[in-house]
């Protein structure tokens, strides 16, 4: 397994729509432990392919609180896709790594149903809600090239990736 280097924002590798997997092979099986091991690292509970460059429907989550002891739970997804959606809705103070130290409130529906491939190529579905539901929004979001900024005003979005854009250039951030 290898750490990979996760893509910081502004930029245009996040926002591409990427490319569905025809299936599950060895080399998918590898990028989903990698971004596994780079998620875990960094650390997150939700990382998507493409902010580690690759722009294929790959994500994984992992929403174990390991600093209360709780036992590792990852999820390893190819080409996810949402089945169902709840009406009701939940706001959730949202963050990514690949817009570091940045948060914002975002409403999502709170339960979603999601269809996709496990790392074996097996077609499964699972039913989420609370903070499991908005990572698996937010990851799918990403396959679309979606930030979880591009859910709030276009003066709270400019103002973070200006603050990230100013960060990259004095050399804060690890960016590629
Ligand atoms: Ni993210």
């Amino acid at each position: 397994m290898a750490i990979l280097p996760i893509i910081v924002a502004p930029d245009p590798r996040l926002k591409v729509v990427s490319r569905p997997v025809d299936k599950v092979d060895a080399a998918v099986a590898r990028l989903m432990d990698d971004m596994l091991e780079t998620m875990y690292d960094a650390p997150g509970i939700g990382l998507a392919a493409p902010q580690v460059g690759v722009p294929t429907c790959v994500i994984v989550v992992d929403i174990a609180r390991k600093d209360k002891g709780e036992a590792p739970k990852p999820l390893k997804m190819a080409n996810p896709q949402l089945v169902a959606t709840s009406e009701e809705l939940k706001s959730w103070d949202e963050g990514c790594l690949s817009l570091p130290e940045h948060y914002a409130d975002v409403i999502r529906p709170s339960r979603a149903a999601v269809r996709y491939l496990d790392e074996n190529n097996k077609r499964r579905e699972i039913e989420a809600d609370g903070v499991l539901a908005v990572c698996l929004q937010h990851e799918m979001d990403h396959l679309d090239g979606i930030l979880f900024v591009d859910h709030v005003t276009a003066l709270k979005r400019n103002m973070i990736l200006r603050k990230l854009r100013k960060a990259k250039k004095l050399g804060m951030l690890a960016a590629e």
